[in-house]
């Protein structure tokens, strides 16, 4: 099925000089700026994104830094924004820029679609922006806006809609010789993000495809995009525990694969763990606990699971030369204001991480 989406296109770049959003990455061209701000644009909100953005580029301001940075200063740098996967794909793809491209982003969308991690989404919207070539950036905020539109029930979270969708989006663009790809989808970005808003808060009086909307003709806005139905998610619980002397506290490196992979987290337990059962592990870390605290629980949303938690703060009198047999465990003892500066924990530990007074990630810097 072709939709024609001609008769969107002007109006939207007319509208966009006047009603965009003033956003660090929007006065740039540079290609690596426009890609980190893309990686990270995905699945996490722009307020979010804004204090995280300015400091990596100010660690890491080329590929070249980002090919060689260290794995745990690269995680800490994600610290918060979640899916670190996004991260370790950068730094893969950066290392193919290093040797093969000369450490620069080629101004190719097929070159940079075949890199680690980026998608026709992220291949749209940094060849269109950094390279002004003729290509569609389509995500969810524009798969909602075009389907509105063209009161299109198509399920949007099939690859064949999206790629049909993105298809006759770029051939009509084509067709109507506009000069300024980057910006057309910046502003189908911001339309998205600012006026065709989800679950009933659409502001169609502002919008400028008022008289071309399919939806708002017929008062149909909020059936669109149509969507497959989720699967619920999997809970797990866990017995956390924050073992700790004055100022240190025991740690572990998450394994190397699966969920939040490679990153550090505190000692957990599966399950709800009774007293007796969190003793016997201490024990046989050979650890004697002057107190247990409960501290309360937490509840933190994966993709596809929930983890419940529920909390101890674990006293001991001095982990001074505290050395835990391997075998038993991975754990590692930190200082926390080390902890602070260079470990990466993920916002799910967030409530137990504050109960230490560390705090995760950019969430409350400028
Ligand atoms: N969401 C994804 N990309 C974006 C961008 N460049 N500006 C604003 N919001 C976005």
């Amino acid at each position: 099925m072709t939709k024609d989406y001609r008769e969107l296109i002007q109006p939207l770049l007319d509208w966009y000089p006047d009603h965009h959003r003033d956003l660090p990455w929007r006065n740039t061209t540079d290609p690596y700026c426009i890609w980190v701000s893309e990686i990270m644009l995905q699945q996490t909100r722009v307020e979010a994104v804004k204090p995280y953005y300015h400091n990596f580029l100010e660690q890491l301001p080329d590929i070249k830094s980002l090919a060689s940075c260290p794995e745990d200063q690269l995680m800490k740098l994600w610290e918060g924004l979640g899916y670190y996967s996004r991260v370790r794909n950068m730094q893969k793809a950066a290392r193919i820029l290093v040797d093969e491209y000369e450490g620069r982003m080629p101004a190719d969308y097929d070159k940079i679609l075949s890199l680690p991690g980026i998608g026709a989404y992220t291949a749209g919207a940094i060849s269109s922006i950094a390279f002004q070539l003729p290509h569609a950036a389509v995500d969810g905020n524009v798969l909602r806006i075009l389907t509105r539109a063209r009161e299109d029930a198509r399920v949007t979270d099939e690859d064949k809609t999206r790629d049909c969708i993105r298809t006759d989006l770029e051939d009509a663009l084509r067709e109507m010789k506009t000069e300024n790809y980057g910006m057309f989808n910046q502003a189908m970005m911001e339309l998205g993000a600012t006026v065709c808003l989800p679950k009933g808060e659409a502001r169609c009086d502002e919008c400028p495809w008022n008289k071309d909307c399919e939806a708002r003709k017929h008062h149909t806005i909020d059936q669109y995009p149509v969507r497959k139905k989720k699967k619920a998610r999997r809970i797990e619980e866990k017995t956390v525990l924050l073992i700790r002397d004055g100022s240190r506290v025991l740690i572990e490196k998450r394994p190397k694969k699966g969920l939040l992979a490679g990153l550090y987290q505190f000692p957990n337990l599966e399950g709800r763990a009774g007293e007796k059962e969190i003793v016997s592990y201490l024990r046989e870390l050979g650890l004697d606990p002057l107190r247990m605290t409960e501290i309360g629980q937490a509840k933190h949303i994966f993709s596809h699971v929930e983890w419940h938690m529920q909390g101890y703060e674990v006293r001991v009198s001095d982990l001074t030369g505290f050395d835990i047999p391997s075998e038993k465990s991975k754990c590692l003892l930190a200082d926390i204001e080390q902890v602070s500066r260079e470990i990466a924990i993920p916002s799910a530990f967030r409530f137990y991480a504050e109960q230490l007074g560390l705090e995760i990630g950019m969430k409350n810097r400028p």
